[in-house]
C-alpha cells in the first residue's frame, strides 16, 4: 500500500492492489471512524456500483456484532428521484446491501424523500432534516455535520449528482439541491448535497476502482475543472483506489 500526500490541499491517495483490497481498506476506515466517535455518529453514503461490496462487508462479521449500530445515523450524498423500491435507488441499494440486515433504529436511516412532488421539494425537506440533525442552520467548519462522507467518481468527472456543467455546482448557501437533468445514466432527476454540505465532514473518502476511471482520476489530480476536483473537505480527503484506477504519479 502506498500513501502519497498530493499537492491539492489535504487530498491524499491510498493505492491498493485490487477491488478486494479497496473493499477491505474502505470497510476498515469506516469502522475506524466509527470507533473514534464517542457519541452520535453520522455517515453520508454514496451510490453507484463501487460501494456495494463495502456495504455488504459491513453487514458481515466481525463488524455485524461489534459496530455500535444504534449510535450511527445514515444519510446520502445524492439519490436518483425514483421510489426506494426502484433498482436505481441509491438508498434502496444500501438498505438491501446492509442497512436492512442490521439492528439500526429506523429513525437513524435518513433516506431522501423521493416520494415528494419533485426533486426540489425533496431537496428542501432533506435540507430541513439535515439542519434539524445538525442543530443549526449554518455549517461551522469546526463542527462537522458528518463523521464520514463516501464519494464516487463518474466517468465524466461527476461526483454525488454534481455533473460537469450541471446544476448545483455554484451553490454555496443551500445544503441540498434538486437536479432536473442527469448528464449520465440513469437519466432521472437527482437530489444532491452541495459542495459545502459534503465538505462538512471529518473525512471524505472517495472509492474508485477499475482502469476505465484512470484517465478521469488523472484529470482530477491534475486540477482540471471537474466537479470531483472541486469537491473539498473540512477534514481529510482520501482517495482510495485500486492500481488499475491510479494513474502514474499517484501510484
Ligand atoms: C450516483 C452516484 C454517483 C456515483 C458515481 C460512481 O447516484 O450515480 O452517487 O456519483 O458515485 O457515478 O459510480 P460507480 O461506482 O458506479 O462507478
Amino acid at each position: 500500500m502506498t500513501q502519497a500526500p498530493l499537492s491539492a490541499g489535504q487530498r491524499s491517495a491510498i493505492v491498493v492492489p485490487d477491488l478486494a483490497a479497496v473493499v477491505e481498506a474502505a470497510t476498515r476506515r469506516i469502522v475506524a471512524r466509527i470507533a473514534q466517535a464517542p457519541g452520535r455518529i453520522a455517515i453520508c453514503l454514496t451510490g453507484g456500483s463501487t460501494p456495494k461490496p463495502v456495504y455488504r462487508r459491513l453487514a458481515e462479521e466481525p463488524y455485524r456484532s461489534t459496530v455500535p449500530w444504534e449510535r450511527i445515523h445514515w444519510f446520502w450524498g445524492d439519490d436518483r428521484f425514483v421510489p426506494l423500491e426502484d433498482e436505481r435507488s441509491n438508498a434502496g441499494m444500501a438498505c438491501a446491501a446492509f442497512l436492512d440486515h442490521l439492528p439500526i433504529p429506523p429513525d437513524n436511516i435518513h433516506v431522501m424523500p423521493t416520494q415528494l412532488r419533485d426533486p426540489h421539494d425533496a431537496a428542501r425537506h432533506y435540507q430541513d432534516d439535515l439542519k434539524q440533525f445538525y442543530g443549526a442552520s449554518r455549517l461551522d467548519p469546526k463542527k462537522p455535520l458528518f463523521d464520514m462522507v463516501l464519494m464516487g467518481l463518474g466517468s465524466d468527472g461527476h461526483t454525488a449528482s454534481l455533473f460537469p456543467h450541471g446544476e448545483g455546482l455554484e451553490e454555496r448557501e443551500r445544503w441540498v439541491v434538486g437536479v432536473n437533468e442527469a448528464k449520465l445514466a440513469p437519466f432521472v432527476p437527482r437530489v444532491t448535497l452541495t459542495f459545502p454540505a459534503l465538505a462538512s465532514t471529518r473525512e471524505m473518502l472517495f472509492l474508485v476502482t477499475g482502469a476505465e476511471k484512470r484517465p478521469m482520476v488523472a484529470r482530477v489530480f491534475a486540477g482540471d475543472d471537474l466537479p470531483a476536483t472541486h469537491a473539498y473537505s473540512d477534514g481529510a480527503q482520501v482517495w482510495l483506489m485500486d492500481e488499475a484506477a491510479a494513474p502514474e504519479g499517484v501510484r
